[in-house]
Order: C-alpha cells, then sequence, then structure tokens
C-alpha cells in the first residue's frame, strides 16, 4: 500500500528561458543525461512501489507531455488541475483520489525537479520513513544539511535523540530573509526542507481538516466522484474554491507531529540558474558549458545554447548565458531573482 505522487506542476520561473509556460523544466533533459527530471524522478522510486502506484498531479495543459515521456502510466494514473494552486490543492487531490482507491496508503510526496544522486540510499531512506509512516500519526520530511543561506527553502530545527534519524521537529520556517537564513545556517542546529514528504494517507488527511479545512471539505464533497468520468467537472469547480497556497506554510509550520529524517542523498534543487552552475562540471576558469562556446577572458558563467549555435563570449564574469527557443538571456549570476520578472515582461513582447 505505497503510493508516489509526483507534484509536476510548477512552471519552472527561475529557470526562464529553458524552462517555459508550455515547457517547463521538469518536462527537461536539464543534466544531458536523455532523460527528463520528470523521467528520473519516476524511475527513482522503481524499488519503492509499483508502477500503477505512481501518481502525477499536473496542469491540463502538460498531459500530453506527461504521457509522451511516461506511457506506461494509465489516465487515472495521471491527476489534471485546471489551474495552480500551490502545492496544498495538489497534495489534498492527490490524497483524496488514492485513499479512495486504498484508505490504509501510505504516500511518498515528491517534487519533480530535484536531484538525487545516491539512489541507494534514497530508497532506504524512504522506506525507513514509509516503516515510521504506516507505525504513527506523524508527518516526516526529509532534511538536507544545509550549505549556503538560500531564501528559498524551508529550514527545519529538531530535537537531537541520539541513535534515532528519524527526530522530532520544534520548528519549520519556510523559506525566512536571508537575515534569518544566515542565523540558521550559523546556529549548526537547522536542516533544509527537502520538500519531499512521507505519511499515510489519513495522517496527511488528518493535517489538512485540522489547518486547511476550507480546501479538504471541497474535496470531501468529491468522494462520490472522484475515480469516475464526472472527475474532471468536479475538479474544476473544486479548484476554483481553493485558495493559493503551499503545503510549507499551509500545514508543516503549523503541526506538531512533524518528524524530519536527515537524508545524505546527493539531494540539489535544480530550481535556479545558480544551482545549476553549482552542481555542473567546471571547466577551465570555473565556466558550466553546455553548449558550443569559444571563450576568452569569460569566467565563472554558466552557458546553456543549442548546440547549433556557436558562442562566443568576451570578457564577462559571473554571467548566465542562456538561450532556448526564441530567447536569448544574459544576466549577472548575483542578479537572477530577477528571472521571474523578465519572463514576465517578456511573456508581454511575446
Ligand atoms: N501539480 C502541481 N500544482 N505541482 C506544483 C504546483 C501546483 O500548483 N506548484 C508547484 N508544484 C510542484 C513543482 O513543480 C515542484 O516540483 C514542487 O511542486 C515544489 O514546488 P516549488 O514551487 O518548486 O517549491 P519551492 O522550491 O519553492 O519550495 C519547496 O521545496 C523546497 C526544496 O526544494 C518547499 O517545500 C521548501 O520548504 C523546500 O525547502
Ligand atoms: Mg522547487
Amino acid at each position: 500500500n505505497t503510493f508516489v505522487v509526483i507534484m509536476a506542476g510548477g512552471i519552472g520561473s527561475r529557470f526562464w528561458p529553458f524552462s517555459r509556460t508550455n515547457y517547463p523544466k521538469q518536462f527537461h533533459d536539464v543534466l544531458g543525461t536523455g532523460e527528463s527530471m520528470l523521467q528520473m524522478t519516476a524511475r527513482r522510486f522503481k524499488d519503492i512501489c509499483p508502477p500503477e502506484n505512481i501518481f502525477i498531479v499536473t496542469n491540463k495543459d502538460y498531459e500530453a507531455l506527461v504521457k509522451e515521456q511516461l506511457p506506461q502510466l494509465t489516465d487515472n494514473q495521471i491527476l489534471l488541475e485546471p489551474v495552480g494552486r500551490n502545492t496544498a490543492p495538489c497534495i489534498a487531490y492527490a490524497s483524496h483520489k488514492i485513499a479512495l482507491l486504498n484508505p490504509d496508503a501510505n504516500l511518498v510526496v515528491t517534487p519533480s525537479d530535484h536531484v538525487i544522486l545516491k539512489e541507494d540510499v534514497f530508497t532506504s531512506v524512504v522506506q525507513k520513513g514509509l516503516k515510521a509512516a504506516s507505525q504513527d500519526d506523524v508527518l516526516i520530511t526529509l532534511g538536507i544539511e544545509p550549505s549556503r543561506p538560500d531564501t528559498g527553502y524551508g529550514y527545519i530545527q529538531y530535537i537531537d535523540n541520539e541513535g534515532s534519524d528519524i527526530k522530532k521537529v520544534k520548528t519549520f520556517t519556510e523559506k525566512p530573509n536571508l537575515e534569518l537564513a544566515q542565523m540558521f545556517l550559523d546556529s549548526g542546529d537547522f536542516v533544509w526542507n527537502a520538500g519531499i514528504f512521507i505519511w499515510s494517507a489519513k495522517s496527511i488527511l488528518n493535517a489538512f481538516r485540522q489547518h486547511l479545512s476550507e480546501i479538504t471539505e471541497v474535496f470531501d464533497e468529491g468522494n462520490m466522484v472522484l475515480n469516475t468520468s464526472e472527475e474532471q467537472n468536479f475538479i474544476a469547480r473544486a479548484y476554483s474554491q481553493c485558495r493559493n497556497i503551499s503545503i510549507d506554510y499551509g500545514i508543516m509550520e503549523k503541526v506538531d507531529n512533524v518528524y524530519v529524517l536527515l537524508a545524505d542523498i546527493g539531494w540539489s534543487d535544480l530550481g535556479t540558474w545558480n544551482s545549476l552552475y553549482t552542481i555542473g562540471e567546471k571547466e577551465k576558469d570555473g565556466n558550466v558549458i553546455d553548449g558550443d562556446a569559444l571563450l576568452y577572458d569569460t569566467k565563472d558563467c554558466i552557458i546553456k545554447t543549442p548546440k547549433e549555435r556557436l558562442v562566443v563570449v568576451q570578457g564577462l564574469e559571473n554571467y548566465i548565458i542562456a538561450e532556448y527557443d526564441n530567447v536569448l538571456m544574459i544576466c549577472r549570476k548575483d542578479e537572477e531573482q530577477k528571472v521571474k520578472e523578465f519572463m514576465a515582461d517578456a511573456k508581454a513582447k511575446r
């Protein structure tokens, strides 16, 4: 009774122009391995549950992309959202649907845009989490040793009970400001939330009932129609009644039965250009190159351009040079938070 829910509905705006509204990053072969992020994510669970227990939640616009990339899935395993309402409604929908199929289901909920280098360790960590989640009313999240004061993550402080690597969580702070993130990092008491969650369907629905009851009530009304031909119509109405909120703000910051499972799994969230730069192989002068480039006096840049284009660069340091489809972006690496803005402005132009 293990089920996996892959959240694949984000638009990856911090990865523009590579990530586009009609082709977000989870559908790209970001690492050049021949597999998209979504395909890598699905494959990661091959030893954790049978393929028919893997569910993808995504926007209806990406239905064809998901079917093309994961042809083994049946239609009932692809949950289509009419609009993105962030991760809380996405998880509520999947949990209600799966609980109807199997009331004793245990769930692993995962983003679709992470890299995990140590796959074997990941499998055993998840199995450990599943065991704990099937025994107790706990919400488990994987915790990662932090390496920088990144403000894009959740920070978790836990009670250190020697002997077990499942620790009770004391505080959960989603996306702190830089000052706070630096304090958390310096204290040495915090880990990052990987955003990979393990819980029983019962426990997460319970938590929704307590903290986001307005969302769970909307889906409760669908108990008669989920997993029937009426599902899509119901979901269109249900989503129009849900507000936009992430599971981190809506549940994880609020509940007191959160546990963190420390996971040394070679994790990175490929959310931004800098994260791709960090894990990328550095060539001469610290450049990370995916494309065909001739560089002069150019240092610490990340270049991701179509192979058929020769890119010649002189005198740039710490820049992102990224081309995809009909957009070429050149942006300072330390200003990458502006990429979202560029994406919005560019939409108005083309
Ligand atoms: N189906 C669906 N619908 N999926 C969504 C939606 C939605 O409306 N919004 C986001 N997702 C998917 C994204 O595609 C991604 O795979 C995952 O859910 C997480 O969403 P992000 O938007 O990437 O979250 P984040 O990176 O800002 O923060 C989360 O992840 C961090 C680690 O990477 C939080 O859980 C943080 O606490 C955590 O540290
Ligand atoms: Mg993310």
